[in-house]
């Protein structure tokens, strides 16, 4: 699974130069998460939105609901990505209420968890997820979630995990979903993956898929990366 995350790029004309690029791609494993206002376009791809708000509807200026984005089409929601935790606030009891909103909208859920770069120079990494983890996924029906497993660290920095740490982490995530939630999830990696890494990646067998940022800013570049990974 290949999911480009768009963040706050593109304008509307890019948008449609980047659908055209992608739509020889019919691949449920290739999904696309641009800003809400261009999901509506999407119709075709798998889409994602990159966030939601955990209310079905009501006076929430500025928010977008996830009954909003079922209605729409959109089959994922990204929720608890770094930028959302450290820049607007969002707490792992909000990104709780918002796994479950999302959940009972039956949209599947990309569940972001990672260490921030003082987590992992303390060697808290495994601690910290467990958290987030524990937390995310209380209480909740498992069937639709899939983790990506970011370190913040490595988001928009150009650094990345080794294979061995990325593989370690995995495994402690699936270990606590065993012992907690007697389950298992697919686990994706996200930060920094790019053209020169992917298939160094491509080769760590707990990883199910990719969550690519930076890179997929460029159509062109994201279906390389997708095409590396077939
Ligand atoms: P990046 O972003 O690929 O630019 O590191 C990944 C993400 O934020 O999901």
């Amino acid at each position: 699974m290949i999911i480009g995350n768009l963040k706050m790029n593109l304008s509307i004309t890019e948008i449609d130069q980047y659908l055209d690029d992608i739509k020889e791609i019919k691949d449920d494993n290739f999904i696309i998460a641009p800003s809400f206002i261009y999901l509506n376009k999407f119709h075709g791809h798998v889409s994602c939105g990159q966030n939601c708000f955990y209310q079905n509807e009501g006076a929430y200026t500025g928010e977008v609901s996830p009954k909003q984005l079922k209605a729409l089409g959109v089959d994922y929601v990204i929720i608890g990505h770094s930028e959302r935790r450290q820049l607007f606030g969002e707490t792992n009891e909000i990104i709780h209420q918002k796994i479950k909103g999302a959940l009972a909208n039956n949209l599947k859920v990309i569940f972001c968890i990672g260490d921030t770069l003082e987590e992992y120079q303390n060697k808290q990494t495994i601690s910290a997820l467990k958290k987030q983890l524990l937390i995310g996924l209380k209480d909740v029906e498992k069937n639709n979630i899939i983790i990506a497993y970011e370190p913040v660290w490595a988001i928009g920095s150009g650094l990345v995990p080794t294979n061995q740490e990325i593989m370690t982490a995995a495994s402690c995530i699936q270990k606590i979903l065993h012992t907690d939630a007697n389950c298992t999830l697919p686990i994706l990696y996200g930060g920094s993956v790019n053209l020169e890494n992917i298939e160094k990646l491509n080769t760590i067998d707990n990883i199910d898929g990719f969550l690519v940022g930076t890179a997929a800013k460029e159509a062109k570049i994201l279906k390389e990366i997708y095409n590396k990974t077939r």
